[in-house]
């Protein structure tokens, strides 16, 4: 199957690293270049970017309004209440009220910190749909399971709540746990043969639903992407975007990386 030129999504968590000022002059550069440089329509590109919440409001305030098509602010965690005592932490309204648009869901060091588990992660990405905040769901394997061949069972486990979340707008991350900070990553025919099981799960479980959706959640791929990998796997017909975390820290880095992530589309889009 050849992949069409059509909109990969490009996601920076930056976990708990950045301060303002780097903070400021990531969304003021990347925000001018995603504009600039994915700002034809055939592309249509994305890119969310994720700081420590502390920094949602400095983010949001450096936002080129011109780049707002191609540029948005998530957060990297809410709670699942909508209020109450839960000291440290987000609710969705909250995120929503600073105006974050995404917010990533069951990032594999969150489920491990707070010990989350699939049904919790499906309740807090349910209250961000309820307060207008799109999730971005992230599964993955552990390295275990993916030794012992457990991968394709998990991934349905872990999807199995998300049957209501998948009616509404929201965006998958594939993330196998031993990929994330590591250099290492599956080989691209695991990933697209993971990402095919996604998808194929969703669809059994979007039919469980009422509503009908036109088109799939977008699925990314997350753990080492690099400048070195991410042509390759854009390239993969099932994978729609990319979860970065390192190799976004650097607004050069992150350009490079953006560069190399849609060359193809540009190069396809000229000679169309
Ligand atoms: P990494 O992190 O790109 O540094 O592997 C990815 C992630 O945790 O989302």
């Amino acid at each position: 199957m050849t992949k069409q030129p059509d909109t990969p999504i490009f996601v920076a968590n930056w976990k708990m690293h950045g301060n303002v000022q780097a903070v400021q002059q990531f969304v003021s550069e990347i925000s001018g270049v995603a504009a600039q440089m994915l700002g034809n329509s055939a592309i249509g590109a994305r890119v969310i970017f994720c700081p420590p919440s502390c920094y949602l409001p400095h983010a949001v305030q450096a936002m080129q309004p011109k780049a707002q098509q191609h540029f948005a602010i998530g957060a990297q965690a809410s709670h699942k209440a909508a209020k109450g005592a839960h000291t440290g932490d987000v609710s969705a309204q909250m995120l929503r009220d600073l105006g974050v648009c995404y917010s990533l869901v069951g990032h594999s060091e969150i489920r491990t910190s707070r010990g989350l588990n699939d049904e919790d992660v499906a309740q807090e990405a349910q209250a961000l749909q309820q307060a207008h905040v799109t999730p971005i769901i992230c599964i993955g394997e552990s390295l275990a399971d993916y030794e012992s061949g457990q991968t394709n069972a998990v991934l349905s486990r872990q999807l199995a709540p998300l049957h209501t979340v998948l009616q509404g707008a929201c965006m998958l991350a594939y993330e196998p746990v031993w990929a994330i900070g590591t250099g290492k990553t599956p080989g691209l025919q695991e990933i697209e043969a993971a990402h095919q099981h996604i998808k194929a799960e969703m669809k059994k479980l979007v039919q469980m639903g009422q509503q009908v959706r036109d088109s799939q959640p977008p699925l990314l791929y997350g753990g080492s992407v690099k400048v070195k990998n991410i042509a390759a796997i854009l390239a993969q017909p099932s994978v729609d975007g990319v979860l970065v975390g390192s190799a976004s820290l650097e607004c050069d880095g992150f350009k490079a990386l953006l560069q190399a992530g849609v060359e193809k589309n540009l190069q396809a889009a000229a000679s169309a």
